[in-house]
């Protein structure tokens, strides 16, 4: 309070002192604190200038209208000058350090103008305060620490130390708050950078930014500080992973989608704007296989894949961001290519030989076959087959196929073989793939000519021409060319001391046999010739036949009468009695036919007679015999001409004549029985030697039959294919034409070896007829079969 006290006593001093000065000069000066209530005290002018408060209202005391007239007014009654308002001294003066109102006063009677000021006092009645409440601000986080940035100041209408004289910010391990005062007194506010700032931690900071005036009280304001921190391309981008893995299969089509890469960056904006590519370390056979889709990242199949070409594909990928200087990322991508089935076996025939000969034995090699499939695994895994029915078979080593026959060919039944050759993986589907080789079997020279038949048998007449052609013989080889080029020859053999090239030959083309003489069934009735066939082979083969040659019979031999012919040039008599009756046997007329068969079959007949009503003869018996009882009227001497026919064709035949006697004397004198002793005598003689004969031939024959069917025995022990040999034909009885023609039809009895027999001289063949039509049953030798024989019939 004192206080208070003293200080109005130093303002009313001063004011005095200045009063009395303004007075001096005529103006007087008051001060006044701005924004006092209104109707404050200003001064006492009238007191102060010394005037009669009397006279005030008398002499219009008042203060004239102008700035002075609006903010005080003066009373009349004790003339002091107060406010009529408030006054803002910032209103009217600014920022003038030194505010004034000049005011006037004006008194009437006599007219007198005082002029005076009023100072008006600052008062701290302003705080400081900004102009927007929100200070943006942008830094860059690559800004270094110690960096300054220069704040927007406060306003303080207030002059002196009312005025804004420091500032402050919230606190902040970033950012610190330098002030000064710059050369026109101004306090400005910098921002200082304490720690370096990373947009990635944090992007923005608030900070309040206090103005403080020097006034009492102390007045402040605020602002917010909103800094940005801007971005800085200080991350590069950052892939999701380091190492990507896919897989895919081959047959994956082009465009396919395989995987999606991405990479991050922290920065934003275009530093954080990537673009995907391949880098310098991706190979470059990647690039036509995938494609990375720069903005997506997408890793998408370009061209065609093949498992079998490359099974895996790294890819060195990058991100680049757009921030400059940009910066890049890196990863890997690893792609596996999954095998599809779908490559086919493929079969390479390799060393073809395509010709094999077809003596090489079981498992001489052909061909080897490679099987190659590009796949792997199953899909890779191939089996092989040829057909099952075939004389070949597969190796397999690996996958090298050798084919190799299994068995011996026989070019002859099968000339060539087309292999079916087919492959397949063990893959799902299964891929399989054929080839046809082709082996020709090669002729080698195994086999012989071979005859149609392993014998003939030829059939000539007798008398032929010689030089005819009597028979062809053929055989076939089939093996080919050379090797089944056959040629015909005749062995060497002899037979009857000559050789046998001296009956027959053979036209070595095309065995055609030709007769070289004249053959006579009554010499030899067959031989035999070996024929040989030859291939052109080297070394050769040959076969040989059997070429039996049955000579047949021509009827070229005349009946011959043995019965009555030792009566030859005179006819023959018989004497029968008178008395003989009818049917009396007279005689037997007997011939002989060195041909054989219907050649040799005889007919009788009575060609001319004396009596032709008298006798007659067995046709085929040839006996003579009274058709009626002798007369007495008949003439003693009958003539009778027999003739003998053969039944050949043409037939031949004899005649004898023969002189019949009648005896009329009695009968005892020539008994009955004396024709037949003279018969019988004639037939017991012939019989005797004929039997002897006989029955010598007979047991030598059964001796050699017997010795030779023992020697055979034991040849046919050691070959059996011995036995066919010529015939001999044994006839009996009038089975003879039934022989022959058995003979012809190859039924004869055949006796292995007993040619031999047939050959040995001195040693004669006999045909024996047992005649049906003899009453008696005798043995009639009607021809020799072999050489003939001396008979002695007399
Ligand atoms: C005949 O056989 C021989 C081997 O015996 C062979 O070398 C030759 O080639 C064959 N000839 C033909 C025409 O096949
Ligand atoms: C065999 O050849 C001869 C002579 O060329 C010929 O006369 C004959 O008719 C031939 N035989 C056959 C069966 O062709």
């Amino acid at each position: 309070m004192a206080c208070v006290r003293r200080l109005n006593l130093i303002l009313i001093a001063s004011i005095f002192i200045l009063c009395a000065l303004e007075k001096i000069s005529g103006q007087i000066s008051y001060s006044i604190q701005e924004e006092m209530e209104e109707t404050s005290f200003v001064g006492n002018i009238a007191e102060d200038l010394g005037l009669n408060i009397q006279q005030l209202s008398t002499r219009k005391f008042r203060l004239s209208a102008d700035d002075g007239g609006r903010y005080m007014k003066v009373s009349l009654k004790n003339g002091v000058l107060s406010t009529r308002e408030k006054i803002d001294r910032e209103r009217l003066c600014g920022q003038t350090d030194r505010c004034t109102m000049p005011f006037e006063i004006i008194l009437e009677n006599p007219l007198e103008v005082l002029h005076g000021e009023l100072v008006i006092l600052d008062a701290n009645d302003n705080s400081p305060t900004f102009r927007d409440s929100s200070i943006p601000l942008e830094i860059s986080e690559a800004v270094s620490t110690g960096a300054r940035f220069r704040l927007e100041s406060a306003e303080d209408p207030d002059i002196g130390r009312n005025t804004v004289v420091d500032y402050a910010i919230s606190s902040s391990e970033y950012f610190s708050l330098k002030s000064r005062r710059t050369e026109g007194g101004i306090v400005i506010a910098e921002l200082l950078l304490e720690k370096s700032l990373d947009r990635e931690l944090q992007s923005s900071f608030q900070l309040v930014l206090t103005a403080m005036d020097g006034g009492t009280p102390q007045r402040s304001g605020t602002a917010q500080i909103l800094i940005t921190v801007l971005d800085f391309n200080d991350n590069s981008p950052v892939f999701e992973h380091d190492v990507y893995r896919s897989s895919i299969r081959e047959n994956t089509p082009r465009g396919t989608l395989v995987m999606k890469v991405k990479a991050n960056d922290l920065d934003e904006g275009l530093n954080a704007e990537l673009t995907y590519s391949f880098s310098g370390l991706t190979s470059q056979r990647v690039h036509g296989v995938f494609s990375l889709i720069p903005e997506t990242g997408e890793i998408v199949t370009e061209g065609p894949l093949d498992f079998e070409e490359t099974n895996s594909y790294s890819l060195d990928i990058q991100a680049v961001d757009h921030g400059s200087p940009a910066n890049t990322g890196h990863a890997n991508v690893q792609i596996k290519i999954i095998d599809v089935n779908d490559n086919t076996p493929e079969i390479k025939v390799t060393s073809m030989t395509n010709q094999i000969p077809e003596n090489a034995p079981a498992g001489t090699y052909i061909t080897l076959i490679n099987v190659i499939d590009r796949d792997s695994g199953k899909n890779g895994q191939v089996r092989c087959e040829i057909q099952k029915n075939l004389p070949f078979t597969l190796q397999a080593s690996s996958n090298h196929y050798k084919l190799v026959t299994r068995e011996r060919l026989d070019r002859e039944s099968v000339s060539g073989y087309a292999i079916h050759f087919s492959a397949w993986d063990l893959g799902s589907p299964s891929l399989s793939t054929n080839t046809i080789i082709h082996i020709v079997v090669t002729d080698v020279n195994d086999n012989a000519p071979r005859f149609s038949e392993l014998s003939y048998n030829v059939y000539v007449a007798e008398n032929n021409a010689p030089g005819t052609s009597i028979f062809t013989v053929s055989a076939s080889d089939p093996d080919l060319g050379q090797n089944s080029s056959v040629s015909y020859s005749i062995l060497d053999d002899h037979f009857q001391n000559l050789p046998v090239s001296t009956y027959l030959s053979v036209n070595s083309m095309n065995g055609t046999i030709y007769a070289l003489r004249s053959f006579d069934y009554e010499e030899f009735k067959t031989f035999q010739i070996h024929v040989q066939a030859r291939d052109a082979g080297v070394p050769s083969l040959s076969s040989s036949a059997t070429v039996h040659v049955i000579i047949l019979d021509q009827n070229d031999n005349a009946p011959v009468i043995v019965s009555h012919s030792a009566e030859s040039g005179s006819a023959a008599a018989e004497i029968i009695p008178l008395s003989a009756g009818q049917g009396y046997f007279v005689t037997r007329i007997m011939a002989t036919d060195v041909d054989s068969g219907q050649n040799a079959r005889f007919f009788y007949q009575i060609v001319k007679a004396t009596d032709p009503n008298l006798f007659t003869i067995g046709q085929t018996s040839g006996e003579i015999r009274t058709t009626r009882k002798i007369m007495e009227g008949d003439l003693s001497t009958q003539t009778l001409v027999i003739m003998v026919k053969d039944n050949g064709q043409p037939n031949l035949s004899s005649t004898v004549t023969l002189h019949i006697t009648i005896l009329q004397n009695s009968t005892e004198t020539l008994p009955e029985s004396s024709n037949s002793v003279n018969t019988s005598e004639y037939l017991s003689d012939l019989n005797l030697h004929l039997l002897i004969i006989f029955s010598c031939t007979s047991i030598v024959f059964l001796l050699i039959i017997i010795v030779l069917i023992g020697i055979k025995c034991k040849q046919d022990r050691n070959n059996p294919q011995e036995y066919m040999s010529p015939s001999y034909c044994y006839k009996h009885g009038d089975m003879l034409d039934t022989c022959n023609r058995r003979s012809a039809m190859e039924e004869t009895l055949r006796y292995p070896g007993t040619e031999q027999l047939v050959r040995m001289p001195g040693v004669p063949q006999y045909s024996v007829r047992l005649s049906p039509e003899s009453a008696q049953s005798d043995f009639l030798f009607l021809k020799p079969c072999g050489p003939p024989t001396s008979q002695n019939q007399s």
